[in-house]
Order: structure tokens, then sequence, then C-alpha cells
């Protein structure tokens, strides 16, 4: 049998196959090129930037859970400026779809970060964060208010001339219902989801275990919770979905497929197996043969329901 195509095309975009990396999960690509080549990606996602330098909440910032890990890293990053000047020359230079994740405390922020990237059509996407868990402004209120959240996407979508994928927030009652609502503001894709809010503390120094006290629950422990939303929005979209939520394996990325994502994010699981995504790519190639199926798009909402 001929190889299985993994290509998919996300509101226009090629990419070489459905795989992407999760935002804050590798920085801005360096590190990960000295594991292997990026090239292999479908697309590569960087930490979110914002309109300022931030260094981010003091440590610990990271703490591991059952099945997952809680980070409240505080949207530490570079800033537009020299986001610009040092991480996007390199970028640009990489064969492979750049997305760069956007945030901000004000609708004004997203559009300045969206703004400056509009000249450089080496930003093949950009990707609004609108859920970020541990930080006081700007996180999750974009994301929990659907009109909020539309009226951010339409004052992006008039200064930034490519797709916009929006970063749904799991810490809503319905993801569905703010899904909805980005699109109807324009939104070219969504991406289901960040993380979730969650909190560990250490028995024997009775601290929280990062500064921050709460932080994002990621990691295998919230793959169901991420597929079952991906499904949710499913049923009530028609741009194309991103999943994203616990994937360290070629069959997680299929669950997520089945349920209707077009591509997916691996995150958490790059911080155990940095290679992650060329093990995934390998294993989805045998997969989609031994299931006889030519391309990776024929996953794409085919789960069959009782
Ligand atoms: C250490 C860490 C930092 C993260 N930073 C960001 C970020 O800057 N922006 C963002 O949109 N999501 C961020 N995320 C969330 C991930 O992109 C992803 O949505 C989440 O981790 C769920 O996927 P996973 O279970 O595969 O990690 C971060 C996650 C982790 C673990």
């Amino acid at each position: 049998m001929v190889t299985p195509n993994l290509s998919i095309t996300l509101a226009g975009c090629h990419l070489a196959n459905p795989i992407m990396t999760a935002s804050g999960c590798c920085g801005y690509g360096e590190e990960l090129a000295e594991i292997f080549p990026i090239s292999k990606l479908g697309a590569l996602v960087t930490k979110t930037i914002t309109p300022e330098v931030r260094p981010g909440h003091p440590p610990p910032r990271t703490a591991e859970t059952h099945g997952g890990m809680i980070n409240a890293i505080g949207l530490a990053n570079v800033g537009i400026d020299r986001f610009i000047s040092e991480k996007l020359p390199w970028l640009s230079q990489q064969k492979t779809a750049v997305v760069v994740n956007v945030g901000g405390k004000t609708v004004d922020d997203y559009v300045a970060v969206s703004e400056a990237l509009a000249p450089y059509d080496s930003v093949a996407m950009i990707e609004l964060n609108f859920g970020c868990p541990n930080v006081n402004e700007g996180g999750l209120e974009f994301g929990a208010n659907g009109a909020m959240a539309a009226r951010t996407v339409a004052a992006v979508k008039r200064v930034f001339p490519r797709p916009v994928i929006v970063k749904l927030t799991p810490n809503v009652t319905s993801i569905s219902d703010i899904a909805v609502a980005v699109e109807d503001a324009g939104a070219d894709v969504v991406s289901v989801i960040n993380s979730l809010v969650g909190m560990t503390v250490d028995v024997s120094s009775w601290k929280p275990t990062v500064t921050f006290n709460r932080g994002g629950l990621t990691g295998p422990a919230i793959l169901p919770i991420a597929v079952a939303m991906v499904d949710a929005c499913y049923q009530r979209v028609s741009i194309p979905i991103i999943g994203i939520g616990g994937i360290a394996s070629a069959m997680d990325v299929v669950q997520f497929m089945l349920v209707g994502a077009s591509a997916v994010q691996v995150g958490t699981s790059l911080f155990v197996h940095p290679d992650g995504p060329v093990r995934i790519l390998k294993d989805l190639t045998a997969y989609l043969k031994s299931r006889k199926l030519a391309s990776v798009t024929e996953l794409i909402g085919k789960v069959e329901k009782y």
C-alpha cells in the first residue's frame, strides 16, 4: 500500500501533517530543533507573546501531579519587540509553519501584538490565548465571556490578514457557546483546550506547590476532558478545530481526530519525550496503513457514537 497522506489544510494553510507543538511547551523552538528537525512538525506554536517583556512568576512555577503537571509560569516572554528582532528571523528560516500565540491584558494589547506581526508572512497564523489561568489580568476573562471574546476576535481580524486561531479555555460552563461566539466574530480556527485551573499543596511545608498558589493542570490526566470538549465544539461550529490536551501517542491523536479535530498540539509530553512528535508521526502512519486509509483527513469526525 502507498504511504498514507498526512498533510492537512487548516483555514487555507497547508501543513505537512496534523502534529503541532502547544504554546509554552517548547519556547520559541530553538531547543527543540536540537532534538529533531522541526521541519518534521506540521506547525510550531510559540510561547504566548505580549506587548511587554514579562519575567513571569517566581519559582517554583511547575509541579508534578498524578498523570500531569500544574504550571503557573505567568506568561514569561520576551515581549513583541524582542520577539520580532531576536526570535522571528530564526523561526522564519525553519521549514515548518510558524504560529505565534498572542496574549494581553486588554483588547488593545491583542490588537497591538497582532498588528506588529501582520507584515511578517513567515507568521502563517496567530493563535489568541484567551484562557491563561495563571495571571491576574488578561487571562480567563477573555475566554469566559463570549461577547468580550467576540469583540477581541473582530478587532484582531481587522489588523491581521492571515488565519486567526482562537485558543479556548475549558474553565467555563459551556466551551461550545464560546466557540460559536468566536466563529461568528470571524475566527478561522479554534484550538481546544488550554489548561484547567488546578491546585496542589505540599504537605511538608503546607504551601501550595507553585508560588501563584493555583495553576493550569495539563498532561494525560486532562485528555478525556479535552476529547469531550472537542466533541462538543465539533457539534456546533463549522470552522476547523485543533485538539489539545494530554496527547502523548498516535492513538491519542486518533481519538481527537475521530471526534472532529483537524489537527492537534502536543504540550506537556514534550517535557518527558521531547522527540515525541517524531514517534507519533511514525505510529500514526502505521495506524493509517493498518486501517487502509489513504489520508489522515479520513479520520476527522468519524467517531461511531452509540
Ligand atoms: C509549562 C506550560 C506553559 C504553558 N504556556 C502556555 C502559554 O504561554 N500560552 C498558551 O496558550 N498555553 C500555554 N500552555 C498550555 C498548553 O499550550 C496546552 O494548552 C495545555 O498544556 C494542554 O495540553 P497538554 O496536556 O498536551 O500539555 C502551557 C502549558 C504548560 C505545561
